[in-house]
């Protein structure tokens, strides 16, 4: 295994600062211990498309990069049977903290960028993925270079962004998700295709549905489950949550299922042999 700063979190936050101007490790500090809960049903959602897209064989050296709760990287760990754990890159010292439990997890404390601005990370991986994470990148171009250079000829990467939530949402979030989701579709692909010059890229569209509580859908907007939600003030929120239960739930009980889709685009490039 590589000499990681694993341990070391104090040179993690220089690049903590995304474009969108709030702390992003802020926000993971404060979401950690409840990230799981809140993504159970959505996880669930990604497993079956990952399976299929990453396919896994027992002996595949994996990284998962942003990896968060490691939840995925352990599902895939298991599921596949991988005889190594998935190497999971993450600057969030609190997600790595709920990773390190779970099995099939090795947690590295960094971006991505400072783990591939080390040369040493060269055709090690038979597959990389990142799970919405991409949005994140601070120097994108740098690191679709590095995951490139990463992988093994043959192998390839994977990233899920999600392009469209059938759920209502209520006006504040709605014009910051369209926003956030046109620009994780126009960034990643031209980028990818400049810099995978020895790769073949293609993308796909996969949707799941899925149902989450009344009352959980409430607590996911209140808790900022996503980072998107830290743009909004805490009246935003509860305005916007009593936009919601007026035109859509009124006559929904806190604990029935709301039930709706999600879109994933997920974008492969596969290094040519
Ligand atoms: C929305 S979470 C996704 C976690 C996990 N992939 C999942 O699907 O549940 C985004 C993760 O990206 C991490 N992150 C933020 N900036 C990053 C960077 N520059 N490089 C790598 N990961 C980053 C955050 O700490 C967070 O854990």
């Amino acid at each position: 295994m590589m000499n990681s700063r694993q341990e070391d979190s104090k040179d993690t936050n220089a690049e903590g600062k995304d474009s969108c101007s709030f702390d992003v490790l802020d926000h993971y500090r404060n979401i950690a211990n409840k990230y799981d809960h809140f993504f159970k049903e959505t996880h669930q959602g990604y497993i079956p498309i990952l399976m299929k897209c990453l396919d896994l064989k027992p002996e595949h050296v994996v990284a998962d990069i942003g990896s968060g709760t490691g939840a995925i990287a352990k599902d895939l760990f298991e599921l596949s049977g991988l005889h190594n754990p998935i190497w999971c890159v993450d600057p969030s010292v609190e997600m790595q903290e709920v990773a390190r439990q779970k099995k099939g997890v090795y947690p590295i404390l960094k971006t991505a960028e400072e783990f591939f601005s080390n040369p040493q990370i060269s055709e090690n991986f038979d597959r990389v993925l990142a799970t919405i994470s991409a949005h994140h990148f601070v120097n994108p171009d740098a690191v679709y270079k590095g995951i490139l250079r990463s992988l093994r000829p043959g192998g390839f990467y994977v990233q899920l962004n999600t392009v469209k939530v059938s759920l209502p949402s209520f006006k504040s979030l709605k014009t910051l998700s369209t926003q956030c989701f046109e620009r994780e579709r126009e960034i990643s692909s031209p980028l990818l295709r400049k810099i995978g010059l020895n790769a073949n890229l293609s993308q796909e569209e996969f949707s799941f549905s899925l149902g989450v509580k009344k009352s959980k859908l409430y607590e996911r907007y209140r808790c900022r489950f996503i980072s998107l939600l830290q743009h909004l003030s805490d009246d935003q929120i509860e305005e916007g949550i009593s936009e919601l239960d007026h035109e859509h739930y009124q006559n929904v009980k806190d604990d029935e299922l709301i039930n709706y889709e999600c879109t994933m685009l997920v974008t492969k490039v596969e290094k040519v042999a």
